[in-house]
């Protein structure tokens, strides 16, 4: 049976039947009790990205962060275990660290000074003598959550009998490796965070990082700002070797520059694009071998795809994109700028110079990232009216076909990667 909307019954429909194959229900954007939902079945029951290796360097390093609306820390023992944990108090519930990131020998409550390992047990609480035989320190350790990682790539979940994170990522493995190989034969590190709220339900950053479609529209004025070759490199809009993938448990990848899938597979016939001239005499000037300041340089557009995972990060060309869901009609973005990460006279000159092009897409005063923004408030604004109306997802929808690896294919600017992520919200949604 096909579930139509209409007036009269978009208010009494199950959140799972708000999902069909072509298109969704505008209320997923706007109604603040399917969204206490999404917190409960999808970002408390699976696999949310907290952070990057990179930014846990050396033992007590840690990070404060979100999964779904509850605030994490994830922290770095001294065996190099990672944990994540909930920055909650188990005496009255206070925050436990405000700070975003840093290195401490364990976390002490400024309340009444309950203090905590890096594991999150907890060691000592002031004049113990009034909880004598009547508490456990064993069991009030900060409450923890599953953490794993792939490839740097750390994931946190509170459902402790979840799918192995290997599992959950499947396909996506291979295109997490040769995300990271954009380091030009350097592992991967986090440079810097750009951080922004937008006025909008997270689903709708979640539709964007796999729509092809807005590109060269909302882009222009990024597009115009750029070199001839990058402008050209972009230009995928009727490319037809440039496909979207769904990968599976609403991942999916859109290769927008299919020849900068594989940066380690470069034969060296490409030319080096002439705006980064100065960057190549200044690397050559240091005493690079030339064959690694071919890899470099050549890694300094980012892979040629976005890989989109489900529900709350992206790797994007050259950076990450996480989303963290804030309220029904408001959301946290960061864009994460990376680089390699080798000795600081090689890679600190690579690293300002892709600061630099992060800047001109991803900054506040950049030129993709405003545009992108008000694109997203706009859905939002728009979304309100006509509640029966759905929103489409059916770009490309007639010529989507599997491709040999199995996956659901279709061109960079059709829909399946929507497609694909709105499967995987209505099986969790519908999970009970
Ligand atoms: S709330 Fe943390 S020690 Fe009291
Ligand atoms: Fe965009």
């Amino acid at each position: 049976m096909t579930i139509e909307f209409t007036e009269e019954n978009i208010y009494e429909l199950e959140p799972s039947d708000l999902v069909l194959s072509d298109r969704v229900a505008g209320r997923m954007y706007t109604d603040p009790e399917i969204f206490e939902q999404e917190m409960a079945k999808i970002f408390e029951k699976t696999w949310v990205w907290v952070a990057h290796d990179s930014e846990l360097p050396k033992a007590g390093s840690f990070k404060t962060t979100y999964v779904g609306r509850q605030p994490v820390i994830v922290s770095r023992d001294r065996k190099g275990a990672v944990h994540t944990m909930l920055n909650r108090c188990r005496h009255r519930g206070a925050t436990v660290c405000e700070t975003r990131t840093g290195q401490v020998n364990g976390f002490t409550c400024p309340y009444h000074a309950w203090s905590y390992g890096l594991d999150g047990a907890l060691r000592g609480l002031p004049y113990p003598d009034g909880y004598e035989g009547i508490m456990d320190k064993k069991v009030m350790g900060l409450k923890k959550l599953r953490t794993e990682s792939y490839n740097g790539m750390i994931f946190a979940t509170f459902d402790h009998d979840a799918e192995p994170l290997e599992d959950f990522l499947g396909d996506v493995k291979q295109w997490i490796d040769l995300f990271m190989a954009q380091g030009g034969g350097y592992p991967i590190k986090v440079i810097g965070t750009f951080r922004f709220t937008f006025r909008g339900n997270w689903k709708i950053q979640l539709e964007n990082t796999t729509d092809g479609y807005h590109f060269p529209i909302v882009h222009r004025s990024w597009m115009a700002t750029v070199d001839a070759e990058t402008a050209e490199m972009m230009s995928f809009m009727t490319d037809p070797a440039s496909v979207t993938h769904a990968l599976g448990n609403g991942h999916s990848v859109m290769q927008m520059v299919p020849e900068h899938t594989d940066l380690a597979a470069d034969d060296g016939s490409e030319p080096l694009q002439p705006r980064f001239d100065g960057l190549v005499a200044d690397l050559r000037a240091k005493g690079v071998p030339e064959e690694d300041v071919r890899k470099l340089v050549h890694s300094m557009h980012g892979t040629g795809f976005n890989l989109n995972l489900f529900p709350n990060v992206s790797m994007s060309i050259s950076f990450f994109r996480t989303l963290r869901p804030v309220s029904v009609n408001e959301t946290v973005i960061e864009h994460i700028a990376i680089g390699p990460d080798g000795p600081p006279e090689i890679v600190d000159r690579v690293n300002q110079e892709r600061m630099r092009a992060h800047e001109n897409f991803q900054g506040p005063f950049g030129f993709g990232t405003p545009d992108d923004a008000e694109g997203w408030d706009r859905v939002q604004r728009g979304s309100v009216g006509g509640p029966e109306l759905p929103i489409m997802v059916n770009r490309g929808f007639a010529r989507e076909a599997q491709n040999d690896a199995g996956w659901p294919t279709s061109h960079s600017t059709d829909e399946t990667g929507m497609r694909s992520a709105y499967h995987q919200w209505k099986d969790m949604m519908a999970d009970d």
